[in-house]
Protein backbone atom coordinates (compact mmCIF):
# COMPACT_ATOMS: atom_id res chain seq x y z
CA UNK A 1 0.00 0.00 0.00
CA UNK A 2 1.55 3.55 -1.36
CA UNK A 3 1.58 6.04 1.52
CA UNK A 4 1.48 9.63 0.88
CA UNK A 5 4.78 11.67 1.85
CA UNK A 6 4.65 13.62 5.25
CA UNK A 7 4.48 16.91 4.00
CA UNK A 8 6.60 17.60 7.45
CA UNK A 9 9.39 15.05 5.99
CA UNK A 10 9.51 16.53 2.63
CA UNK A 11 10.52 19.48 3.94
CA UNK A 12 13.14 18.61 6.41
CA UNK A 13 14.51 16.95 3.16
CA UNK A 14 14.32 20.38 1.05
CA UNK A 15 16.03 22.00 4.12
CA UNK A 16 18.67 19.77 3.91
CA UNK A 17 19.26 19.54 0.40
CA UNK A 18 19.44 23.29 0.78
CA UNK A 19 21.85 23.15 3.65
CA UNK A 20 23.98 21.01 1.63
CA UNK A 21 23.80 23.04 -1.82
CA UNK A 22 24.74 26.11 -0.02
CA UNK A 23 27.52 23.98 2.19
CA UNK A 24 29.21 23.27 -1.40
CA UNK A 25 28.67 26.53 -2.37
CA UNK A 26 31.02 27.78 0.65
CA UNK A 27 33.48 25.36 -0.22
CA UNK A 28 33.86 26.23 -3.59
CA UNK A 29 33.90 29.86 -2.85
CA UNK A 30 36.76 28.84 -0.06
CA UNK A 31 38.93 26.60 -2.19
CA UNK A 32 42.12 27.94 -3.70
CA UNK A 33 40.66 29.48 -6.91
CA UNK A 34 43.08 31.54 -9.40
CA UNK A 35 44.16 34.90 -7.72
CA UNK A 36 46.24 37.42 -9.58
CA UNK A 37 49.41 36.66 -7.55
CA UNK A 38 48.87 33.11 -8.64
CA UNK A 39 49.86 34.50 -11.67
CA UNK A 40 53.52 36.19 -10.30
CA UNK A 41 56.45 34.12 -10.48
CA UNK A 42 59.78 35.28 -7.77
CA UNK A 43 62.24 34.72 -10.14
CA UNK A 44 64.31 35.45 -7.18
CA UNK A 45 66.89 39.31 -6.47
CA UNK A 46 67.75 41.42 -9.00
CA UNK A 47 71.15 41.02 -9.17
CA UNK A 48 70.92 37.24 -10.18
CA UNK A 49 70.02 39.22 -13.62
CA UNK A 50 72.91 42.53 -13.23
CA UNK A 51 74.66 41.53 -16.55
CA UNK A 52 73.90 41.39 -19.91
CA UNK A 53 72.06 38.61 -21.24
CA UNK A 54 69.81 35.51 -21.74
CA UNK A 55 68.70 33.61 -18.30
CA UNK A 56 66.96 30.64 -19.40
CA UNK A 57 66.16 28.89 -15.82
CA UNK A 58 62.36 30.02 -16.37
CA UNK A 59 61.92 28.66 -19.99
CA UNK A 60 59.71 25.64 -19.17
CA UNK A 61 58.02 28.05 -17.41
CA UNK A 62 56.86 30.06 -19.80
CA UNK A 63 59.76 33.33 -20.11
CA UNK A 64 63.66 34.46 -20.45
CA UNK A 65 64.33 37.27 -18.24
CA UNK A 66 66.87 39.38 -20.76
CA UNK A 67 69.08 42.10 -19.28
CA UNK A 68 69.93 44.39 -22.64
CA UNK A 69 70.33 47.97 -22.76
CA UNK A 70 70.56 48.97 -19.30
CA UNK A 71 66.85 47.11 -19.01
CA UNK A 72 65.65 43.81 -18.01
CA UNK A 73 62.67 41.78 -19.66
CA UNK A 74 60.30 38.91 -19.52
CA UNK A 75 59.94 37.58 -22.99
CA UNK A 76 57.56 34.47 -23.40
CA UNK A 77 59.08 31.49 -24.45
CA UNK A 78 56.64 30.17 -26.63
CA UNK A 79 56.91 30.89 -30.43
CA UNK A 80 54.07 33.40 -31.90
CA UNK A 81 53.80 30.60 -34.73
CA UNK A 82 52.74 27.66 -33.66
CA UNK A 83 53.43 27.49 -29.52
CA UNK A 84 56.76 25.71 -29.79
CA UNK A 85 59.50 27.12 -27.33
CA UNK A 86 61.87 28.67 -28.72
CA UNK A 87 65.65 28.49 -27.97
CA UNK A 88 68.44 30.88 -26.68
CA UNK A 89 71.29 31.48 -29.11
CA UNK A 90 74.76 32.03 -28.76
CA UNK A 91 74.44 35.29 -30.14
CA UNK A 92 71.66 36.37 -28.21
CA UNK A 93 69.25 35.66 -30.79
CA UNK A 94 66.53 32.74 -30.08
CA UNK A 95 65.83 30.11 -32.86
CA UNK A 96 62.41 28.08 -32.86
CA UNK A 97 63.70 24.79 -34.27
CA UNK A 98 59.85 23.51 -35.06
CA UNK A 99 59.57 25.86 -38.43
CA UNK A 100 62.46 27.43 -38.37
CA UNK A 101 61.59 31.34 -36.83
CA UNK A 102 64.34 33.60 -35.40
CA UNK A 103 63.80 36.16 -32.50
CA UNK A 104 65.79 39.30 -31.43
CA UNK A 105 67.10 39.01 -27.92
CA UNK A 106 63.89 42.19 -28.12
CA UNK A 107 61.72 39.60 -29.33
CA UNK A 108 61.42 40.91 -32.09
CA UNK A 109 61.03 38.68 -35.87
CA UNK A 110 63.99 38.10 -37.99
CA UNK A 111 62.57 35.30 -39.76
CA UNK A 112 59.58 33.32 -40.23
CA UNK A 113 57.14 31.80 -40.36
CA UNK A 114 56.07 33.95 -37.44
CA UNK A 115 54.99 37.17 -37.92
CA UNK A 116 54.33 38.33 -34.27
CA UNK A 117 57.31 39.25 -32.12
CA UNK A 118 57.34 37.25 -28.70
CA UNK A 119 55.41 38.41 -26.41
CA UNK A 120 57.00 40.96 -23.56
CA UNK A 121 55.22 39.78 -19.98
CA UNK A 122 55.47 42.56 -17.52
CA UNK A 123 58.35 42.84 -14.96
CA UNK A 124 58.04 44.18 -11.45
CA UNK A 125 59.89 44.36 -8.32
CA UNK A 126 58.39 43.01 -5.10
CA UNK A 127 59.04 44.39 -1.78
CA UNK A 128 61.57 42.23 -0.92
CA UNK A 129 64.25 43.47 -3.94
CA UNK A 130 63.28 40.32 -5.70
CA UNK A 131 61.94 40.32 -9.87
CA UNK A 132 58.30 39.10 -10.35
CA UNK A 133 57.25 38.25 -13.43
CA UNK A 134 53.92 38.29 -14.78
CA UNK A 135 53.02 34.98 -16.87
CA UNK A 136 49.39 35.92 -17.42
CA UNK A 137 49.84 37.15 -20.82
CA UNK A 138 52.86 34.42 -21.79
S1 LIG B 1 56.24 26.99 -34.09
FE1 LIG B 1 57.96 28.25 -34.17
S2 LIG B 1 58.35 28.49 -36.25
FE2 LIG B 1 56.60 27.27 -36.19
Amino acid sequence: MDQEPDNRETEIDRRRFLALVTAGLAMVQKSPAATPKDHLIDAGPANLYAANGIYDKFRDQGFFLVRANGKLIALSSYCTHRICKVNPQKDHTFLCKCHGSTFTEEGKVTEGPAKRDLPNLPVSTGSNGHVLVDISAK
